[in-house]
């Protein structure tokens, strides 16, 4: 059985994704051991929803620290799902290729500090982009600079809003999050 812990700053809906999946077998033979949120938010309601342990870590200088004390050594995979900190190296650095990330955008472009949520579906209609999507990439210590593991994109129509960009991003991640996570540790 593989264990996985979930990273969270917001709602969470990419979590339940994930546990749904796990739920449902969708993402096979695998267990999330743990639910860290950075901030008081709805994701862990979800976790306690699922009975999945989980645990508040208040974001600021010496999170990942804290975070690094409650990992699992054998962890096989940290998940990012939403997640606004900044991990710092030596954490990145421990837990090499088994840290990833999804994010609202195609990488490498609107990557970046600052570049979260809604900022970033903002950017993507402020530069008249044709194409929007999401990536899945792995979490090094520069941020949204690790190796790209999936990606989807689909045309902007025209009017687009931010918020309808924002719905539509939604949809592919909850399709290819669960594919990545797979290829990973179900090599599928
Ligand atoms: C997702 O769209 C995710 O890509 C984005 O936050 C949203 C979280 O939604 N992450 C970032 O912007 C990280 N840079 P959720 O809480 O409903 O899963």
């Amino acid at each position: 059985m593989k264990k996985i812990v979930v990273l969270i700053s917001g709602s969470g809906t990419n979590l339940q994704r994930i546990i749904d999946c796990v739920e449902s077998g969708e993402i096979a033979d695998t267990k999330i051991s743990l639910v860290v949120a950075d901030r008081d938010c709805y994701g862990l309601q979800r976790a306690e929803n699922a009975g999945i342990p989980h645990q508040l870590i208040k974001r600021g200088k010496s999170f990942s620290e804290k975070l690094e004390k409650i990992v699992p050594e054998d962890i096989d995979l940290v998940v990012l799902a939403g997640f606004l900190s900044i991990l710092n190296e030596q954490f990145c650095k421990k837990f090499q290729n088994k840290i990833i990330n999804i994010h609202p955008a195609l990488l490498p472009k609107f990557g970046g500090l600052g570049m979260w949520g809604m900022n970033v579906h903002n950017a993507v209609l402020e530069a008249g982009e044709k194409e929007s999507g999401a990536t899945v990439h792995f979490v090094t210590a520069g941020i949204d600079e690790g190796g790209i593991i999936l990606q989807q994109s689909f045309e902007i129509g025209a009017n687009e809003t931010p918020e309808g960009l924002a719905e539509k991003v939604h949809a592919v991640e909850y399709d290819i999050f669960p594919k990545a996570i797979n290829k990973i540790l179900n090599y599928k």
